[in-house]
């Protein structure tokens, strides 16, 4: 065993969230640096002797030396197996699953997400405990401190290199190294959850789809499950080739970055269906026929068609959403006699819920949706779910969408963007906000009364922890809502988040184009935040 001292603190004053560790691939290439993290974790995370640490990644640069030192320090702090993705593959979904299905004590997942990939680009690590999901802010917070003193690590005296391009048993030292079909698995909970004789029936007929892995990791997964199982053509996938590059672009499934599938969904011959999925396959875009969903308009849609797929036909126990989501959802659980939990940004919030059986479905206006089938978002689950929905009602998508506001309202929506401002400015911005609390109860701005302002603070109704100043609401006896946010995953500087959302009931005005009947919404923002004044911007860096 080699215990090897050296000081430098992975973090470098960076505290992690859930998402874990991200720096340039050239800082974790630092001698001791990945090693550093690792045992951070293994300090932190209980008794693992004789236990199982699942162990994979996006397929980004670095993933494959990142994952023979985690095998060796594994192997030399006591874990008795690893079990790891065939060539360190497996989505954060995937891993999700893995973790959960042969009971391991947790798993490290290497990605970034959809920040890009190379030898000059980003890599991450992060630890999810034994439910599959992200470690809790507890977790979180003892690795960091751990980081700030660590001297020294544990690994094998002479590393061992473990051949992860076959499916094998190995032994490392004391432990065993079981390398598994990265997609397997994950098929088979697909295959559990939904219709697939139905969704075959619907891509065996004139039914046309593209789905995008954008070099990212989902290629293996939708060649398997979308094209071996489900019978999808061979053109009807692009981009499903993962490069440790992501092919030079940035995996993230939106309008703007999904650029070539949104060419194709909105071109000539478009299919009827398009979707894409991240870096790490947790994100996913849906899109018809010229038609795009918002991801806070999918979520109501699946919950409100929730029964047309088997896992879901008892009916689900309740929805949540993130607070900046928008209440598309809540209208939907209402018309169910459901609840609706709306908790603070992340994906880790809904974690309590779904263990303890308060909702099945959950959702982020940030393109992430999933359910209780693993304790992560997931790319694939959504896409499954509605080709599973469109084969059993049989209309287009936009459709499906159209018909659903009729019923439900529509829930007008955008976020605007402000990335990489000065951290002075987006605090500016937020005290600005704040100090008008008092005088925006109960006036009129844009021609609606408010009702309340606040800064969203969230009692998790599970563990009664709580979770402070997690956005600043600014609420209208309409329903319409503006939210201030400052990210919490962004890397230089600050980014701001203008939310908007304005609800219509009326079937004649659903049609409008969501910017222009947010219109006097968004010039109100301006007015009480003079965001554009403080940052010195025109415009948004990035409107969704
Ligand atoms: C962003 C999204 C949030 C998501 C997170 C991780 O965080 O807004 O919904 O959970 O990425 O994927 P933010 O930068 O807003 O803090
Ligand atoms: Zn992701």
């Amino acid at each position: 065993m080699n215990i090897n001292t050296q000081a430098t603190t992975p973090f470098e004053g960076q505290k992690p969230g859930t998402s874990g560790l991200r720096k340039k691939v050239k800082v974790f290439q630092q001698p001791g640096y990945l090693e550093n993290f690792v045992q951070s974790v293994f300090d932190s995370i209980g008794d693992f002797q004789g236990q199982t640490l699942v162990v994979g990644g996006d397929g980004r640069f670095f993933n494959p030396e990142a994952i023979q030192i985690i095998i060796n320090m594994a192997a030399a702090n006591g874990f008795a197996r690893v079990l790891v993705g065939q060539n360190g593959i497996l989505s954060t979904p995937a891993a999700s699953c893995v973790i959960r299905k042969y009971g391991a004590f947790g798993g490290l997942i290497l990605s970034a997400s959809h920040n890009p990939a190379g030898p000059d680009e980003d890599f991450g690590i992060k630890y999810n405990i034994a439910n599959g999901g992200p470690a809790p802010e507890k977790i979180t917070d003892a690795i960091y401190a751990k980081t700030e003193n660590i001297n020294a690590y544990k690994t094998l005296a002479t590393p061992i290199h473990v051949d992860l391009s076959q499916q094998a048993i190995s032994q490392v030292a004391e432990m065993s190294v079981e390398v598994i079909d990265s997609v397997s698995d994950y098929a088979e909970l697909m295959q559990s959850l939904f219709d697939f004789d139905a969704i075959r029936t619907l891509l065996a007929s004139d039914f046309r789809m593209c789905f995008d892995a954008m070099h990212a990791v989902t290629g293996p997964y939708a060649k398997v499950i979308l094209q071996d199982m489900l019978g999808a053509s061979t053109d009807s996938l692009i981009n499903c080739t993962p490069l440790e590059d992501f092919g030079g672009g940035h995996p993230d499934p939106n309008l703007t970055y999904a650029k070539e599938l949104v060419d194709i969904l909105y071109g000539e011959h478009a299919p009827d269906f398009g979707a894409a999925s991240d870096g790490d396959g947790d994100r996913n875009m849906i899109l018809g026929k010229h038609f795009f969903v918002t991801p806070s308009d999918s979520l109501a849609i699946l919950a409100a068609n929730a029964k047309t797929a088997p896992a879901y036909k008892a009916g689900i126990a309740g929805i949540a959403r993130s607070m900046p989501t928008s209440g598309a959802a809540d209208r939907v659980a209402d018309a169910l006699g459901l609840d609706c939990y709306e908790t603070p940004t992340g994906w880790k919030f809904f974690g309590n819920l779904m263990d303890s059986d308060k909702v099945t479905l959950c959702g982020e206006e940030s393109f992430g949706t999933g359910s209780n089938h693993v304790r992560e978002k997931d790319g694939l689950w959504a896409v499954l779910f509605w080709l599973n929905i469109l084969a059993v009602r049989g209309q287009s998508v936009e459709n499906i969408v159209t018909e659903h506001w009729k019923k439900f309202g529509r829930n007008y929506y955008s976020r605007h963007d402000y990335e990489a401002v000065p951290t002075d400015a987006a605090n500016q911005v937020m005290e600005h906000v704040r100090g008008q609390f008092k005088s925006l109860q109960g006036s009129i701005l844009a021609g609606r009364k408010i009702q309340t302002c606040d800064d969203f603070s969230y009692t998790d109704p599970v563990d009664q922890s709580v979770s402070n100043n997690q956005g600043i609401r600014i609420l209208f006896e309409d329903g319409s809502r503006i939210i201030f946010r400052l990210s919490g995953t962004g890397t230089q500087g600050a980014t701001i988040r203008l939310y908007l959302e304005s609800y219509e009931g009326d079937v004649s005005k659903q049609g409008m184009d969501a910017q222009d009947a947010l219109a006097d919404l968004i010039i109100a923002s301006e007015s009480i935040s003079k965001l554009q004044h403080f940052t010195n911007r025109s415009k948004p860096t990035v409107i969704t």
